[in-house]
């Protein structure tokens, strides 16, 4: 196949091998695609793909067109769902490059992702090559204005075998999206229903790391709020059922009187990259930001009071959304009057500008790929 396997640095690493696509979407086909992409449902010409196994370790790396993936129906993944993936976002700057955002953060976190799920762990520099290497050929695709190519990066247990046990094969991919707005309102102020049913994550489970099986235990919870009104769910706490802990997809923030931010603190929620950001964008500009356990009760006495001033979602697909109304089985109660808040709309305008290059990169988050 042309693979060589070197070390750079004493870090293992895969040359891809770049075999273009034979018939890739006309200009036409592709800027139709583009105009209204949506999230989620138009893709790129082209993947990269890397397979494991225990003979070979991380080989067969590959860019190749996007196509179907012969998979046995005793694969693993089908059975005992060992999956994982990251999401993360190609931005196009005012001069045509592109930037990726914290990739490396995202390849740490797969790979805590990987070990947690007991899966080969992928070298972090593996990951980034493969996600730099498909922003690089389908560059074409990344819509400009506020859209993005949104990149999943995945891994699946490929081993064929019917035993409960690690597998010993995996296909390691990654696939892009042109995207706009996750919520079709844009930045306009979410709704959020309170799951009193369902939980998300308890200590010792998986609810911090991003495997498939989390979001797949979230949909009726998603369902529950589709059916009350809502945009999305937020869950509480599995012991004490009543901790906010985040959304199905994103984290959360809360905006006090006295100008400080809290979060819900690290354990069983996704270590959002978003999250962590803007916990240092905050600090930088003199923000007081708690870590903090805050419950459903307080969050609605602070709204009636005046406390809270404003909340807000946060993630690499929904960027910053802020918080407007919440229900739940007890009633419902708005946030900042039902409005988008200043903080949060100023948060969002200071993150995407660094996003797409606009700002001063303080943190060396941006990788120019292009
Ligand atoms: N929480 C959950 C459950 C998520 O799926 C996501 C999205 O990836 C986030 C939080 C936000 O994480 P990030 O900011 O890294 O995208
Ligand atoms: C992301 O923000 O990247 C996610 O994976 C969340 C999902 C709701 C699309």
């Amino acid at each position: 196949m042309g693979v060589s396997f070197d070390k750079i640095d004493g870090v293992s690493w895969l040359k891809f091998e770049i075999q273009p696509a034979a018939n890739p979407a006309s200009e036409k086909d592709r800027a139709a695609k583009l105009k209204d992409p949506g999230f989620g449902r138009v893709f790129t010409d082209h993947m990269a793909v890397v397979r494991y196994n225990q003979t070979e370790g991380w080989h067969g790396a590959r860019i190749e067109s996007r196509a179907n993936f012969p998979l046995d129906p005793a694969a693993a993944v089908l059975h005992y769902a060992q999956e994982i993936f990251e999401g993360l976002k190609a931005y196009k700057r005012d001069d045509g490059g592109v930037n990726l955002f914290r990739p490396d953060a995202n390849a740490r976190r797969f790979r805590n992702s990987a070990e947690r799920m007991a899966m080969a762990p992928l070298p972090e520099p593996v990951f980034i090559e493969a996600v730099e290497q498909l922003v690089r050929i389908d560059r074409a695709w990344i819509p400009g204005g506020e859209g993005s190519l949104y990149l999943r990066p995945f891994m699946v247990a490929s081993e064929i075998f019917l035993g409960v046990k690690p597998s010993a094969e995996y296909i390691f991919a990654v696939i892009a999206s042109p995207v706009g707005s996750y919520f079709k309102g844009g930045p306009a102020p979410v709704s959020i229903w309170v799951s009193e049913n369902y939980t998300r994550a308890a200590i010792g489970g998986t609810g911090a790391v991003k495997c498939g099986g989390n979001y797949a235990a979230s949909l009726r919870a998603q369902a529950e709020a589709i059916d009350h009104g809502c945009d999305q769910v937020v869950f509480l706490d599995a012991v004490e059922r009543r901790y906010i802990e985040e959304l199905g997809g994103m984290n959360i923030f809360f905006v006090f009187d006295d100008g400080s931010l809290s979060t819900p603190p690290l354990g069983t929620i996704l270590p959002g990259i978003t999250r962590d950001s803007i916990i240092a964008l905050a600090r930088d500009s003199g923000t007081r930001v708690r870590e903090e356990p805050y419950t459903v009760g307080q969050w609605r006495a602070d709204a009636a009071s005046g406390k809270l001033k404003e909340a807000f979602a946060c993630g690499t697909a929904a960027v910053i959304s802020p918080i407007g109304k919440v229900c739940s089985a007890s009633g419902d109660f708005l946030v900042s009057g039902g409005a988008a808040g200043p903080i949060a709309m100023g948060m969002r305008k200071k993150l995407v500008d660094i996003q797409y290059g606009r700002a001063p990169d303080p943190h060396d988050w941006i990788r120019k790929v292009l």
